[in-house]
């Protein structure tokens, strides 16, 4: 199973390391450029706006769960989508909010566990959440509670972390396998916030029952392919030299199936 028991403490481990190091601050330059952050953004995960389907949510009730520093929620907005978000890190949020109100928007953004959204049920007609979930201790009540608040109907959009990946693998070799840690618990370890999980497919149906017309998509992450700036724990030469000689297209041809990003849409049925 890819779920192990969540530890005592961990969720203020999670909030903690997203409010020192809010997701994707690495594009935001010196000067707290959005705009810089978003074009990173979008450039290196081009196919969020397909996925998200921002262009489609005009007058939706929309909610996603674990804005971060609010790239895509702005889009929400700007879409014309009706747009509440959350997130458990109050640093991103005011950063999200930040970022809104610069576009001219009035957010709608709150501290938040994904665990215990802070809305009725059936108030949703999309809940999207992308890149979040894995990174909460009790992933499948993070499902739960995106079922709750969705009205019958209603489009769930997630992406969380697969297994097995590319990215996986290389934590692996760096971290695990001279410390006897397998690819998931490297994973758990040392991609990003304490405790993140990645799931196959089979192991993400399970956590969606109730939930039909689930699609899955498996794409790469900028990681997969050392797309991204290295980031501050991978600066040395020799890390230098393996952006640099990194086999892209090969990986592109051949390792399609093991892209760390898992983009799954479904619905909530209608007569519920
Ligand atoms: C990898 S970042 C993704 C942020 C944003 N969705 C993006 O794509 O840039 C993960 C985010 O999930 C948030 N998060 C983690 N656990 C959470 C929880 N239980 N409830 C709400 N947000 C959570 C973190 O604070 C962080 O902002």
């Amino acid at each position: 199973m890819a779920q192990a028991a969540p530890v005592a403490g961990l969720k203020e481990d999670v909030r903690d390391f997203w409010n020192a190091d809010p997701c994707g601050s690495r594009y935001l330059g010196d000067c707290a450029d959005f705009e810089a952050h978003a074009r990173a953004r979008y450039q290196l995960e081009p196919h969020i706006h397909d996925f998200a389907g921002f262009a489609r949510s005009r007058g939706q009730r929309v909610l996603e769960v674990g804005t971060g520093m609010g790239a895509d929620y702005l889009e929400w907005l700007k879409a014309g989508a009706v747009a509440s978000g959350v997130d458990i890190s109050s640093i991103s949020l005011e950063r999200a909010k930040r970022r809104c109100e610069m576009a001219g928007y009035a957010p709608d953004l709150r501290v938040s566990d994904a665990e215990r959204l802070p809305f009725p049920e059936n108030t949703f007609d999309i809940v999207y959440s992308y890149g979040v979930m894995h990174h909460s201790p009790d992933t499948q009540q993070c499902i739960r509670e995106a079922w709750r608040v969705l009205k019958p109907g209603g489009a769930l959009r997630i992406m969380i972390y697969h297994h097995a990946s590319l990215t996986g693998f290389m934590l692996w070799l760096r971290y695990g396998w001279l410390h006897g840690k397998s690819m998931r618990q490297a994973v758990h370890d040392h991609l990003e916030s304490p405790g993140t999980k990645s799931y196959t497919q089979q192991e993400a149906s399970a956590m969606l029952q109730g939930f039909d017309q689930i699609e899955f998509r498996q794409v790469f992450s900028p990681g997969d392919l050392l797309l991204n700036e290295p980031s501050p724990r991978f600066q040395g030469l020799a890390y230098r030299i393996v952006w640099r000689l990194y086999p892209r297209f090969l990986v592109r041809k051949f390792g399609a199936k093991l892209g760390l990003f898992l983009l799954i849409s479904a619905r909530k049925p209608a007569s519920r």
